[in-house]
């Protein structure tokens, strides 16, 4: 599939950005997901989940006993996430290309996480 333009590119520096961002967010993120009654053996739907920096912390709360899908239309942040799931041993997260709208996926999950998706 083309990679598909976004507003904020999907190249180096966006995804350096998105490391930042994740680094400010992520005790937030995961604390409001904890509150939320996200646990293990969940199956959780990323949807426009980048590069996955959400997803590694997602797949990291469901354990190996459940599930993330990462949701994104940029072929190179699911490339990304794909590579790093692998090299930080979460075969639990799995990222794929699709749209938000249309993904066909999604009646699969029951817990939906999604984090500044600035475009529908
Ligand atoms: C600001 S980034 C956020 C990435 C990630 N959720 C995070 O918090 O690090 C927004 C992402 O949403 C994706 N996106 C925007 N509109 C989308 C759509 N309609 N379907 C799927 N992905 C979309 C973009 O490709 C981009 O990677």
């Amino acid at each position: 599939m083309a990679e598909r333009e976004y507003v904020l590119g999907t190249g180096n520096d966006e995804l350096m950005r998105l490391a930042q961002q994740h680094r400010l967010w992520s005790d937030a993120a995961v604390q409001a997901w904890q509150r939320a009654g996200l646990a293990p053996g969940q199956r959780v739907l990323d949807v426009g989940a980048g590069p996955g920096f959400a997803s590694f912390d997602l797949a990291q709360m469901v354990t190996s006993t459940g599930a993330v899908i990462a949701v994104d239309e940029s072929t190179s942040f699911v490339g990304y996430a794909n590579e790093q799931a692998q090299l930080r041993g979460q075969p639990q997260l799995r990222a794929r290309v699709g749209a938000a709208t249309t993904w066909r996926w999604r009646r699969r999950c029951a817990v939906g996480a999604t984090r500044a998706v600035t475009r529908t």
